[in-house]
Formats: C-alpha cells, sequence, structure tokens
C-alpha cells in the first residue's frame, strides 16, 4: 500500500515539474530560473519555433518599418529580443534605415542574435539587462516591442510602463500577450484580451489595436500619446 502511495506522489511531482519548468517555462519561479532554462536552450530555440520569414516579415518587419517612415533613422528597442527575432524581420527591410537594440537576460541567447545579426552589425546592438529596469533615459526610442516575453516578467505591468517610459511620444509599442491554453497554467502572469486592453488604455497610449496572431498570442500595437500635440492642438482650437 505505503509504495502505491509514493508512487502517487512522484507522479504528482513530475506533473508539477513539467507544468512548472516546461509549460509555465519557470515564469513563476522567478528570473533566475526563466533565465537559466533560455540559457539551456538557446542553441534549439530557432529550431523549435522554426520561424518563417515571409511571415515575420508580413506581421512584424514591414508594418513596423512602416509605421516607423515618419522618421529617418528611428531607435528601437526589443525587449526580451531571445535569438533577435524583431532586430532580424526589421532589418531585412531595405526602407529601414534605423538603429534596433536588443535587451536580454539570457547571455546565451544574446550569442546567438549576436550570430544572426552580424551582416547588419552597423545598425544592431546586443545588451545583457533586465526588461523590469530599463538601462535607459525616458522617451528615447520611437519604437519599443516585447515579443512572447510579457508572460516571465515578475510584474508584466510595471515593465509595460517601463517601456511606455522610454518610448518617445508618437513612438510605437508592440507587444504580445499570450492568450491559448497554456495562458491559464500561468495564473497571475496572463491577461486576458480585454484585460491587457484595459491595462493599456490606463497608459499614455492611444491608437491601440489587439488581435490574434500565432496559435498562443495576440499581437498588440499602440501609440504613446503626444501630449504637446495634443496640447498644440488644443490650442488651436482655442485661439
Ligand atoms: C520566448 S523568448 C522570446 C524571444 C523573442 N522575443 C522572440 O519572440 O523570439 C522569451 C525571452 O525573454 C527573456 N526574458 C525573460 N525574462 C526576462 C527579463 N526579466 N529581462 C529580459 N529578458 C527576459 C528570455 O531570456 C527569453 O530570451
Amino acid at each position: 500500500m505505503e509504495w502505491i502511495l509514493w508512487g502517487i506522489a512522484f507522479v504528482i511531482l513530475i506533473l508539477i515539474g513539467y507544468w512548472q519548468l516546461v509549460i509555465a517555462e519557470g515564469a513563476h519561479l522567478g528570473p533566475r530560473v526563466v533565465t537559466l532554462l533560455y540559457d539551456w536552450t538557446a542553441h534549439r530555440y530557432d529550431r523549435v519555433k522554426s520561424f518563417d520569414e515571409a511571415e515575420e516579415a508580413r506581421f512584424l518587419g514591414h508594418p513596423l518599418a512602416a509605421a516607423l517612415s515618419d522618421w529617418d533613422e528611428p531607435w528601437v528597442l526589443d525587449v526580451a529580443t531571445g535569438t533577435g527575432r524583431l532586430p532580424q524581420a526589421l532589418l531585412h527591410q531595405p526602407e529601414f534605415a534605423g538603429q534596433v537594440f536588443g535587451l536580454d537576460l539570457s547571455a546565451k541567447m544574446l550569442r546567438v542574435a549576436d550570430q544572426h545579426l552580424k551582416s547588419h552589425q552597423s545598425q544592431a546592438s546586443l545588451l545583457l539587462a533586465s526588461a523590469t529596469q530599463l538601462p535607459f533615459a525616458n522617451q528615447q526610442f520611437e519604437a519599443v516591442t516585447c515579443l512572447e516575453a510579457l508572460e516571465f516578467f515578475a510584474d508584466a505591468r510595471q515593465t509595460l510602463q517601463e517601456m511606455v517610459r522610454v518610448l518617445q511620444p508618437g513612438g510605437w509599442l508592440l507587444i504580445t500577450n499570450r492568450v491559448g491554453w497554456e495562458a491559464r497554467l500561468m495564473p497571475g502572469h496572463t491577461w486576458t484580451r480585454a484585460q491587457l486592453v484595459s491595462i493599456l488604455r490606463g497608459l499614455p497610449l492611444t491608437d491601440i489595436s489587439v488581435r490574434p496572431w500565432q496559435s498562443y498570442y495576440d499581437l498588440a500595437w499602440a501609440r504613446k500619446r503626444d501630449l504637446e500635440m495634443g496640447n498644440k492642438k488644443m490650442w488651436g482650437a482655442i485661439l
């Protein structure tokens, strides 16, 4: 009888381990565990994801380059860049003449990103830093992006505020929100579509749009409110 109880306890332990380490990818266990898991799996990340270049251009590179066409040499910050997926998609767009900064906590993911971005060295920089305290002054970037990573941050709402802080007025925010069945297995780390919209509305953002994207993610666009422009418009209306 006793060995059956031990067997049940063992199976429960394996299931909890699978849930926390494989499905939730360490999200409930803190940034050190998340980073460790990404360091371990960095060499096979691209193979597992098998990104399609045309799809990446269609949903990320092309629309972002188009959104940034008002600026000559825009600066883009990709938070939790991983193996440099967003920088690659953007730098493949011939009309993009700006700079991309990719930030991540996993040194091994950044090492793979560095290999991918070798041919765009003059336009790409990589930084080992945490998304929760971005090492940049206010309003430095014309766009801030964060794909497939919000769910790993200890306080995603605060990290979103941090992204908006470094975004210049009129600049673009492009993020993903995990919504598939796995999202329900990451309580406290994921939001429903309605919750995300409500959080974005609480920030100084406008032009908010959230659309289903890949199987497990929504893709959200928003623009930082340009208070100065708003004021000028208001004065114009009053005068
Ligand atoms: C699923 S990958 C996404 C990578 C890339 N954005 C993409 O779409 O392929 C999640 C990334 O978030 C990074 N990450 C997790 N927590 C982080 C934190 N607090 N600060 C910076 N990066 C973090 C991980 O190291 C990992 O590279």
